[in-house]
């Protein structure tokens, strides 16, 4: 039988987080225009950095902001460099973001890309934050939400890094982003598009805008048969295009054994993450996006 001090054992084990975290995660009920209705969630450090950078870290399919605080390392590297984590959840779409509607693929358009985008102008006005330095990642639906937010707020982000995505745009049009409501097309690997294609459908996103694009680092393992590997070529093409670089040389063994690291131009606007026979997803690197950020 439970007794009354095992169930407060248990509720205390409940609420600690498993991530080493120092702080809870935080609701934020209220952070201006929410077209989408999404929920907000904020990681913030004892010791917060004068000028904090701040990263949107978005879970997966199925999954929460909570869920993608306690599986990352990202609250507890925040606790150790200062920065801000905004852990956000979708409530539509099998609890995936809006990939798909034209609303969410453009700047501004008031689909869930627009209320991520306000729930950062929220932080940085917030926190004082350095909008130099504001960062997204992602992982599966999270990763395809990276490359979106890369395309249509290029002027609030710095740098992506994307975990077993596709490119912005490729399931533009599609009925859904979830694995039940979704064109299967653009995730079985069968969107082929070239650069200069997929250049223009990132420019059309916010055709307005002629500033430079973040940085970006794609992840994605050979051996993915859900969100099919195929879409790594295409996610290099598209940044590709918009960067204006192309292929340089492969560093085997980097970040780890069984990982190439393929570079682009000088490697300071692309890389990419092939991991041979890992499925989805490819584990999150925390340190690799920190470097790659400029935080660490
Ligand atoms: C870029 O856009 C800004 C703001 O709309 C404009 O003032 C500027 O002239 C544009 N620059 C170029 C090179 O087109
Ligand atoms: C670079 O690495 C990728 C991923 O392992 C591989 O597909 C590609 O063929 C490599 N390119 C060269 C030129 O070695």
């Amino acid at each position: 039988m439970l007794t009354l001090t095992s169930l407060l054992f248990l509720l205390f084990l409940y609420s600690c987080p498993s991530n080493g975290a120092q702080n809870a995660l935080v609701s934020v009920p209220d952070f201006g225009a929410n077209p989408t209705k999404l929920q907000m969630s904020i990681y913030v450090p004892t010791k917060l950095a004068a000028s904090p950078a701040i990263i949107l870290a978005l879970h997966g399919c199925s999954g929460a902001g909570a869920g993608y605080y306690q599986q990352t390392k990202y609250a507890s590297l925040a606790d150790t460099n200062g920065f801000i984590v905004i852990f956000p959840s979708s409530p539509h779409d099998n609890n995936c973001w809006d990939v798909a509607s034209t609303k969410t693929l453009t700047h501004e358009g008031g689909g869930d890309s627009n209320g991520l985008a306000n729930m950062l102008r929220y932080t940085i006005q917030k926190y004082n934050a350095d909008p130099k330095k504001i960062f997204v990642t992602g992982t599966s639906s999270g990763g395809m939400m990276t490359n979106v937010m890369a395309a249509t707020y290029p002027d609030l982000i710095a740098a992506g890094s994307g975990y077993s995505g596709v490119a912005a745009g490729c399931l533009a049009g599609s009925p859904g982003s979830s694995p039940t409501t979704a064109d299967p097309t653009c995730v079985d690997g069968k969107v082929h598009k070239s650069s200069e294609e997929w250049k223009q459908v990132v420019k059309d996103m916010y055709s307005a805008w002629n500033g430079s694009y973040p940085k970006m680092q794609v992840w994605h393992g050979t051996a993915d048969t859900f969100v099919n590997y195929p879409n790594l070529v295409e996610e290099i093409k598209e940044w590709e295009g918009v960067f204006g670089v192309s292929f340089k040389g492969n560093q085997t063994g980097v970040p780890q054994s069984g990982y190439t690291q393929m570079v682009f131009g000088d490697g300071d606007k692309l890389v990419a993450y092939s991991a041979a026979g890992v499925g989805h997803t490819v584990p999150v690197h925390e340190a690799v996006d920190l470097k790659w950020f400029g935080i660490t």
